[in-house]
């Protein structure tokens, strides 16, 4: 897969360098760019932002570096990337949307700052290729720039060879629809307090009995709307909600 992100911050991006995002990049599975939205501004101050039509606080970014760059990079005739816009107007990052933008060729991601990007850079974006604005949660960031780390974590960890084991794709918070049992591992007691039991007893059929029931305790206490979610026939005549 190949990604691009244009932000005016390229350094916030340097965790796309380390553990297995970088593992991943050396491995060819990723190829990775990031660029200076500056690069596209030509007056002396390499100003990207102005103050907003209609008044108000903070500032917009403007539309001309957003163009210029977007003519670069998605040159016309080729095949266009999925241009992926972080904002809190977004829609939320879900694991379904994960698996969604992990199925792309090619990702680019533009990082907002300010008060956001002046509207005409998306809409003349999405004459050209499909664009999705996407939300970390209902929550204000300083900018896009932590948001693609973590849309680009999820989407690589999705992309076949990047994990070593198959089964933690499918045993995790989510992908089922409900939050993950608690882990334990060694020591069997740590500061008094004890594993269950039932994960020492080797019985597997009762420790995937407790997982589930675990699972689905965790998810009616902290997510009752992923429970309500859950398409017809997902719990069976053994989930007993406590
Ligand atoms: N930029 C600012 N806040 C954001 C959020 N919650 N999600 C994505 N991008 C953002």
């Amino acid at each position: 897969m190949r990604i691009d992100v244009l932000t005016i911050f390229p350094d916030y991006l340097a965790p796309l360098s380390l553990s297995l995002i970088g593992r991943a990049r050396e491995r060819g599975l990723l190829d990775v760019s990031v660029h200076d939205l500056r690069r596209w501004t030509a007056d002396v101050h390499r100003t990207v932002d102005d103050t907003p039509y209609g008044g108000g606080p903070g500032m917009v970014m403007r539309p001309e570096p957003w163009g210029l760059a977007f003519d670069e990079l998605v040159p016309v005739g080729t095949t266009p990337p999925r241009l992926v816009v972080p904002s809190p107007a977004g829609v939320p990052l879900t694991q379904a949307l994960a698996a969604d933008l992990a199925a792309e060729p090619w990702l680019l991601f533009g990082c907002g700052r300010y008060e956001g990007i002046d509207q005409r850079v998306l809409d003349e974006a999405a004459d050209r290729m499909p664009v999705t604005e996407v939300s970390l949660g209902d929550v204000v960031l300083f900018g896009g720039e932590v948001a693609v780390l973590a849309v680009v974590e999820a989407v690589t960890r999705l992309l076949p060879g990047v994990l070593g084991n198959a089964e933690s794709l499918t045993e995790e918070s989510h992908t089922g629809g409900l939050l993950e049992a608690p882990m334990y591992t060694k020591p069997p007691v740590w500061r008094d307090r004890p594993v269950p039991d039932v994960l020492r007893s080797g019985d597997h059929g009762r420790i995937a009995r407790w997982r589930r029931d675990q699972a689905l305790v965790r998810t009616a206490r902290r997510r009752p709307d992923l429970l309500a979610a859950l398409p017809p026939g997902t719990l069976d005549a053994t989930d007993q909600l406590a």
